[in-house]
C-alpha cells in the first residue's frame, strides 16, 4: 500500500453474483443474499477505515420485484432486519445511513424503520452509507422532474434557471458528492440504471469476483486500479 495514493471520496458498488455464488456451493440464492449482506457490513467498515467518505450499494432494483416471491420476501427480510440491528453499530462508527430509491412502495414496517435510523443518524459526522431499494436512477429522475416541475407550477422556478446542480439537488443523492469510482463484481459489464446522472465522470472497475466473495483485498485493488486512471473530467492534461 503506498502513502500517497488517493482514496476516492465516494465509491458506489453494484453488488452482483449472490445467486451465482450459491448455486456454485450447492446453496439456495437466498443464502447467496445472506453472506452478500455480511459482506456489506464488512466492506462498509473496510471503507470507512481507509478513509472513504461515501459508500452507496445497489441492494434491490426497480426491476428486482419481477424475481419470485420467496426471493423478493428474503431481500426484503434482509432489509428489515438490517434496519433493524444496525442502529447500534452505526451509533459506535458514527455511520449516517440514507435510503434512496422510492421507499413508498415498500412494506410500511420497513419504511417505518428506515425512516428512525436516517433520523437517529442524521447528525452522524463518519463516512455516509447510502444503501439503494427500490431505486431505478431513469424512476430517480422521473420523480425529480416531477418535483421540479411542481416548483415551476407554483412559480417558485423559472424553467430558464433550471441549472444541472438544481437537478443534482432533486435526485435522491442531493448533498451527496457524484461517486469517484464505480465497482461491480462478478463479471457483468453494465451499469444496470445505476446512479446514470451520477456517475457521469466516475471511473468504472468490474471484477470477476461474486459479491459475497468480495473482500477488503478487493477493495484495495479497485482503489489500487483507480489510482492508475487519470481523471481528466472532459478537459486535456498539462
Ligand atoms: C445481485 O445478485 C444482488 C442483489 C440483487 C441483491 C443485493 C442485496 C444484498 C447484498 C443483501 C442486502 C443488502 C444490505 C444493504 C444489507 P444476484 O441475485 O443478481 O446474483 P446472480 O446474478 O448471480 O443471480
Amino acid at each position: 500500500m503506498t502513502e500517497d495514493r488517493k482514496i476516492p471520496q465516494h465509491v458506489a458498488i453494484i453488488m452482483d453474483g449472490n445467486g451465482r455464488w450459491a448455486k456454485k456451493r450447492g446453496l439456495p440464492r437466498t443464502m447467496g443474499h445472506a453472506q452478500g449482506a455480511r459482506t456489506v457490513e464488512q466492506i462498509l467498515e473496510d471503507a470507512d477505515h481507509m478513509g472513504i467518505r461515501y459508500l452507496t450499494v445497489y441492494a434491490f432494483s426497480t426491476e428486482n420485484w419481477s424475481r419470485p416471491d420467496s426471493e423478493v420476501k428474503a431481500l426484503m427480510n434482509l432489509l428489515r432486519k438490517y434496519m433493524k440491528t444496525s442502529l447500534a453499530k452505526c451509533a459506535k462508527n458514527n455511520v449516517r445511513i440514507r435510503v434512496i430509491g422510492d421507499k413508498s412502495r415498500l412494506d410500511k414496517d420497513l419504511q417505518e424503520s428506515i425512516a428512525y435510523l436516517e433520523e437517529q443518524t442524521r447528525t452522524n459526522t463518519g463516512i455516509g452509507f447510502q444503501i439503494a431499494i427500490n431505486y431505478g436512477s431513469r424512476d430517480e429522475m422521473r420523480r425529480a422532474v416531477a418535483r421540479i416541475a411542481e416548483e415551476v407550477k407554483e412559480g417558485n422556478i423559472d424553467p430558464s434557471g433550471i441549472t444541472e446542480e438544481m437537478i443534482g439537488r432533486y435526485l435522491d443523492t442531493g448533498g451527496i458528492p457524484d461517486p469517484d469510482l464505480l465497482i461491480r463484481t462478478c463479471g457483468e459489464e453494465r451499469i444496470s440504471n445505476f446512479l446514470l446522472w451520477q456517475i457521469a465522470y466516475s471511473e468504472l472497475y468490474f471484477t470477476d469476483k461474486a459479491w459475497p466473495d468480495f473482500d477488503k483485498a478487493e477493495l484495495e485493488k479497485a482503489i489500487d486500479a483507480y489510482n492508475h486512471r487519470e481523471r481528466r473530467f472532459g478537459g486535456l492534461t498539462e
